[in-house]
């Protein structure tokens, strides 16, 4: 995966990585996201643009109202995910909320699929991979239908969910997209609980890259202020 995708400063648009063939098939590693994660989570949300609010939840979201969405989020009802570069920015991000469906046997027969992907790191393959993620989440947690609510203009979502096989109905300018979902399998259980292994490797990775970093930053912040001194033999 190309990085480093930083949110600030932004970026020129001409300076955004372009995406290479390798993006596409590379691995992503896909974290579930936690409570901890709210400031990540509003950051990431606050850096997309009026249009891209817009096309996640359907109007185009104030910061304030972002604020009131992150610190609603139920993440022991709901499962969250993300993708993080180098300097653990949340660069994409998923919201899997569970609707319990009629029936105390089918508590979480239904979920509701929203994403986002900033707009430098868009391309790679991140939304169709965060849903895949989402996917084998929800079919191990027994949900049987995967909903989306997209704009009808929204093309790389709708792109997305009818690759995935969804049933998609167009009503205006809004369009649902609804899939289902076969039964958990050995398959599915191993695979989540592999890409979660090794998401967690690769985060605490980051985690440790950035702290050497943050050291030799200021070992050199350190160096230049000795070098910058007038010396002793001269004063
Ligand atoms: C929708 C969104 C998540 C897609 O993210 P992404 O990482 O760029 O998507 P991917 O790279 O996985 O592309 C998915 C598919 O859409 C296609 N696609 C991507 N951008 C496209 C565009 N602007 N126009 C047409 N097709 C597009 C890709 O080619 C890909 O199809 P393929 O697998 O057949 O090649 C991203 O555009 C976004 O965050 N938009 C704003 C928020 C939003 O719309 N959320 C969805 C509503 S819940």
């Amino acid at each position: 995966m190309s990085d480093p995708v930083t949110l600030h400063p932004p970026p020129a648009p001409s300076s955004a990585p372009v995406p290479t063939a390798f993006d596409r098939w590379a691995w992503v590693p896909i974290r579930s996201l936690a409570a901890r994660h709210r400031p990540r989570i509003a950051a990431h949300l606050t850096a997309l643009d009026e249009h891209d609010r817009y096309l996640r939840f359907g109007y185009p979201a104030a910061d304030e109202q972002i604020a009131r969405y992150v610190d609603a989020l139920d993440f022991e009802r709901d499962e969250l995910f993300g993708i993080f570069n180098r300097r653990l920015e949340l660069i994409a991000m998923a919201h899997l909320a569970n609707s319990p469906a009629p029936g105390p046997d089918n508590p979480r027969a239904m979920a509701e699929f929203g994403v986002s992907v900033l707009a430098l790191a868009r391309g790679r393959g991140y939304g169709g991979r965060l849903f895949e993620h989402a996917v084998l989440h929800a079919r191990n947690r027994g949900v049987q239908t995967l909903f989306i609510h997209a704009l009808s203009e929204n093309t790389a979502m709708l792109r997305i969910a009818r690759k995935a096989g969804a049933l998609v109905e167009r009503d205006g300018p809004e369009t649902e997209a609804w899939l289902k979902l076969p039964p958990d399998s050995l398959a599915t259980r191993v695979g989540e609980l592999m890409e979660q292994q090794a998401a967690d490797f690769d985060y605490r990775l980051k985690v440790q890259a950035r702290r050497v970093n943050d050291i030799l930053e200021a070992i050199s912040e350190v160096k230049a202020n000795i070098g910058g001194k007038t010396p002793i033999a001269s004063e």
